[in-house]
């Protein structure tokens, strides 16, 4: 008798009760298939990470599944490329704010299911981001299927053949771009199935990005030897800073070809593109690293969820000269700005007392600011 009146009052909606089965049924499920070389928490992490994750294609969510591991280590190339694009459109109209809080994972963002030059910005940026995640990840032993570049680029010649005079060895532990590369294309690519223009392109523009990193590799190098003498110096290959690797990218989106009307008739196999605003400019097959786009972007001023753009309003602008990035006339698109006066607390009036302790005063700063209408 008493159980019934326990079930009585604590009933639980029914959808929430399947839910739950249904979830747990899941952790049971992913805690006892695949990688188990991972400790059990671990492993229930990272495929629980596989499965919250949002706007992940079914074949993607298989490889999350099989290299869990590798798969973390995308999301967060993922994350610093959602940075990046934040930093270099900081002063655009459409600023990337938006991919920010849809989920962890960019391509689920309605941007990407379009052909905007900025679209094939993304594709580029990011397919780059998870590719020299991985490949600094392998090298600071983060995961168990990669290490260092085991090819150890052993190019002790110059290109003709001689030895060099200074002798140098590669060594120490390269950051292994062939398997971010692979893991990258692996993870990325597979989301492009459908035989079609669009797809095609995305696939361009993703190995457009993989294609700059490359490009980019640095060479570092330390002596040996006594006192510096460098009678031995050691060096390897390292991905750049990620900074500089976007700033490449966004020059090719100020470049990036539209692609001729003649390839979305035909879908011609190599893909052909010319500078937007020539147009009697003859279509050219498009290089490896520029990047292509098909749809003319909106004009990104007002909020609009189909292209994911916030709109301009309440934005921080420049005041000016009228043609620069972020001047008002631009980012409030002719509606104007106010002035607003923003005050923050920062040291100030700063002394050093011997030794070693500095004292400030605590000022307050007040700006105005120029806030787009
Ligand atoms: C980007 O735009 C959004 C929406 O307009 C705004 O809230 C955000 O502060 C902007 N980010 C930057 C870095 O300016
Ligand atoms: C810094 O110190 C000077 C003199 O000591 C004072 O006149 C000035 O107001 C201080 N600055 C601020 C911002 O408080």
């Amino acid at each position: 008798m008493k159980k019934q009146v326990f079930v009585a009052e604590y009933r639980m909606p029914k959808t929430f009760h399947a839910s739950l089965i249904f979830s747990l049924f899941l952790l049971f499920t992913m805690a006892s298939s695949r990688d188990n070389m991972l400790p059990s928490h671990l492993q229930l992490n990272s495929a629980l990470t596989c499965r919250l994750v949002g706007g992940l294609t079914r074949d993607q969510r298989a490889i999350c599944y099989d290299s869990p591991d590798a798969a973390a280590i995308a999301f967060e190339g993922l994350q610093l490329a959602v940075k990046e694009c934040q930093h270099q459109f900081r002063w655009h109209r459409w600023n990337c704010s938006s991919l920010n809080v849809k989920s962890s994972n960019p391509h689920a963002s309605a941007i990407m299911r379009r052909g905007f030059r900025e679209t094939s910005f993304l594709y580029a940026l990011t397919a780059a981001g998870v590719a020299h995640t991985v490949a600094r990840a392998c090298a600071q032993g983060r995961l168990l299927s990669c290490g260092c570049d085991p090819l150890g680029y052993r190019a002790s010649h110059d290109p003709r053949g001689r030895a060099r005079v200074n002798k140098w060895e590669w060594s120490g532990c390269s950051h292994n771009l062939a398997f971010g590369i692979e893991f990258s294309k692996k993870f990325l690519d597979v989301r492009e199935q459908v035989d079609d223009l669009q797809s095609k392109i995305n696939v361009h523009n993703n190995n457009a990005g993989r294609s700059i990193l490359s490009s980019q590799m640095e060479v570092r190098c330390k002596c040996h030897g006594l006192s510096g003498s460098c009678q031995l110096r050691t060096c390897w290959r390292a991905t750049p800073d990620f900074r500089v690797v976007a700033s490449t990218i966004k020059r090719q989106y100020r470049k990036a070809l539209i692609v001729a009307q003649e390839e979305l008739n035909n879908g011609l196999s190599t893909l052909r593109g010319r500078p937007r605003g020539r147009r009697k400019s003859r279509a050219r097959p498009a290089p490896k690293t520029s990047l292509l786009f098909f749809e003319k972007s909106p004009s990104f001023c007002e909020a609009d969820p189909k292209t994911d753009s916030a709109g301009t309003s309440g934005r921080v602008c420049r005041i000016g000269r009228t043609s620069r990035t972020g001047s008002c006339d631009l980012l409030c698109c002719g509606r104007g700005h106010a002035l607003i006066r923003k005050s923050s607390i920062k040291p100030c009036n700063c002394t050093f007392h011997w030794c070693c302790r500095v004292d400030c005063q605590r000022c307050k700063d007040d700006k105005w600011v120029a806030i787009c209408k």
